[in-house]
């Protein structure tokens, strides 16, 4: 199949293929999403083919505004429409409770369904045009890093979707926060942008950080996010020993005192924000690059930073 490369101008060209039961892969905020009709089983189907992804893997739902929801999910609580209140539409996906009508392909066979509202004008748009939902996990192969731009799409999927629609880089650059607020305490099952800290202020209440490594929630499966080159985690002064004996890496930092010449160098921006949005992007150049390793300079241990560390430690993952 070849892939085709679409401009925003051909949103409507995206919306046939997408009702013709086809995989098109759309630029979100956090990351590009590979989208499938939520209502095509055929084409859920697909997905997990073209990905490599397991069947069991549940995928998260998108709509293009808040009332939808109660189409797909039931006893929505009072703190999930504080929530969409506040983030939707944004980098947040809560579990609900789902309709006895949702596609079990969809929920992995779970009783919950995982639903955001993305803020991305293309994918509220395309949604918006289908007139239904669409299912869209990032568009990547499973376990390897995710796509912020249409080039790092084509890396693991080209010639296995029909089209990407090009809608720049992604602002966000990690994927979307997941809370579980099927529990009496809501449960943060994958950091992004929207922090704990943000959730606790706006519900009032302490909420619960992840703990266990439950494999069916890939924002807790230990290895995921990996580039093809190992990737080690280190503090500046165990990366300065390192490239004296070995010119051969990336080394991705942050700190102005890091002074290494040799290697492929990329300085990262001191603002968690900025970090987040260029991180993938970086990733994948240092992946390309003629490389052994990639160095990547420890970021500061602070709860802003809890998306971007954790995205690090499981591409650090042998
Ligand atoms: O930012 C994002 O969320 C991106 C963009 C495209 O929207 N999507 C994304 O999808 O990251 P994916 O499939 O790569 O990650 C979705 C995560 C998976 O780890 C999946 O296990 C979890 O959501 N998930 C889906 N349904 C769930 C459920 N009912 N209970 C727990 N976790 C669920
Ligand atoms: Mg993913």
């Amino acid at each position: 199949m070849q892939t085709k490369l679409l401009t925003i101008n051909q949103i409507d060209e995206a919306v046939a293929l997408l009702k013709s039961g086809q995989l098109v892969a759309l630029p979100t905020e956090t990351v590009y999403g590979l989208a499938a009709d939520a209502c095509n089983p055929d084409a859920i189907k697909k997905v997990f083919v073209a990905k490599g992804r397991p069947c069991d893997h549940p995928l998260i739902l998108h709509i293009d505004s808040f009332d939808k929801v109660y189409h797909w999910a039931e006893d929505i609580s009072e703190n999930a429409k504080l929530l969409a209140d506040h983030f939707w539409p944004g980098p947040l996906t809560m579990i609900l409770k789902k309709k006895a009508h949702v596609d079990p392909l969809i929920t992995g066979g779970l009783n919950t369904l995982a639903i955001r509202v993305p803020h991305h004008p293309v994918m509220v748009s395309v949604i918006n045009k289908l007139g239904t939902a669409l299912v869209a996990p990032s568009a990547n192969a499973y376990k390897k890093i995710s796509p912020t731009k249409p080039d790092h799409v084509l890396k693991t999927l080209d010639g296995k979707i029909a089209a990407i629609v090009d809608g720049g880089a992604s602002s966000v650059g990690i994927e979307s926060t997941i809370i579980d607020m099927t529990k009496d305490i809501p449960v943060i099952l994958r950091f992004g942008a929207i922090t704990v800290e943000m959730i606790e202020a706006i519900l009032k209440i302490k909420i619960e950080a992840p703990v266990s490594h439950n494999e069916k929630v890939s924002g807790n499966v230990k290895d995921h996010y990996q580039p093809e080159k190992p990737l080690l985690l280190l503090s500046l002064a165990q990366i300065d020993a390192l490239i004296k004996q070995d010119s051969e890496n990336a080394v991705i930092y942050y700190s102005d005192l890091f002074k290494g010449a040799a290697g492929k160098l990329y300085k990262m921006p001191f603002s968690k924000t900025e970090y987040a949005q260029k991180l993938y992007d970086v990733l994948h150049q240092a992946d390309n690059a003629p490389v052994d390793k990639i160095l990547v300079e420890m970021p500061p241990n602070l709860p802003e930073w809890a998306d971007v560390i954790d995205r690090l430690i499981k591409a650090s993952q042998k």
